[in-house]
């Protein structure tokens, strides 16, 4: 899987799982590669979330999972399961010759009689492939969905409509940081009353870019206090030298961090400033335990 666009790539892209009509080479892609980002992104997302409804009283929140791809932030903001119970449902082999429609049919099923977190929420997935948002918004995690590329061009207008109401902006995997047009095309979207954005992005991944969009918008954006977690181990030697020489280009310091064989991730909050008080006085907590 990729974690940046083509044209800018230091990590191998695995577009291939992408774009099927279920979400099935998609994890077992993940799982095979020992992903790890969505686990301890989530847990640091649901804590803004809680800041959030509580500094505007929001009971219900309108979401919006970018780069979404099948809708994994969405599962686990959403219901009370955790990384390796996906990774561990699509290893069985009942998956191995079920048909799209069998599996979209049992996905249904499995996510309607999941647990539910507290408060509801509201979900619109967005991510330039089709059959991606199609899955999630089959299976129900995305209450509506939108294929479309908001890089190189303004949005539709159910689009623009969906943006104007969305309270928090969450993606993980890398994109946000590297696509200014987008998060510029989000805000304008957004109006006045601007969503918090929170993003995971692979340490050396960050744009000075990105923040001067965000600030330009009347966002001020911080690193919260989260250690640097494992996003998912390195495919080889040139990999993990390049994504050090990233890191390290971007001011981090990667002994015992990237050079133990796993790209690192971090947590990046945008809001308006102030918004919400100091991170240290939230009341959930930012981090969760690793998954084994
Ligand atoms: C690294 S994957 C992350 C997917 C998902 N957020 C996750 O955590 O598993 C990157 C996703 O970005 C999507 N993407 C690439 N360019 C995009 C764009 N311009 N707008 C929206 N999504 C895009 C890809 O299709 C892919 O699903």
């Amino acid at each position: 899987m990729s974690d940046t666009p083509k044209g800018d790539a230091f990590v191998t892209i695995f577009d291939d799982t992408y774009d099927q009509p279920d979400c099935r080479a998609y994890f077992r892609m993940m799982d095979a590669l020992g992903y790890r980002n969505q686990h301890h992104a989530v847990a640091a997302f649901r804590a803004g979330l809680d800041a959030l409804c509580r500094a505007r009283a929001i009971p219900a929140p309108r979401i919006l999972d970018f780069a979404s791809s099948y809708g994994i932030v969405a599962l686990l903001m959403r219901h009370d399961v955790t990384l390796g119970d996906v990774f561990a449902r699509y290893r069985a082999p009942e998956f191995d010759h079920a048909t799209s429609g069998e599996v979209i049919a049992r996905d249904r099923d499995w996510l309607a009689g999941l647990p539910r977190h507290a408060p509801p929420l509201h979900v619109t997935g967005l991510d330039i492939m089709p059959n991606a948002v199609a899955y999630g918004r089959a299976v129900g995690l995305f209450d509506e969905g939108f294929s479309e590329d908001l890089e190189t061009a303004a949005p539709s207008p159910a689009l623009a409509a969906a943006l104007g109401q969305v309270d928090m902006i969450v993606e993980c995997g890398s994109v946000a940081q590297l696509m200014p047009n987008a998060l510029d095309r989000l805000l304008a979207a957004a109006g006045p009353r601007k969503p918090w954005i929170m993003t995971s992005p692979i340490r050396g991944n960050e744009r000075a870019r990105a923040e001067e969009v965000l600030r330009a918008h009347g966002m001020v954006q911080e690193r919260l206090p989260v250690p640097p977690f494992i996003h998912r181990r390195f495919e080889g030697a040139d990999e993990q030298a390049r994504a050090i020489a990233n890191a390290r280009a971007a001011g981090h310091e990667t002994e015992s961090v990237e050079t133990t064989g796993h790209f690192h991730a971090q947590v990046l909050l945008a809001r308006p400033e102030g918004e919400g008080g100091p991170v240290a006085g939230w009341a959930r907590p930012l981090s969760v335990a690793p998954l084994p």
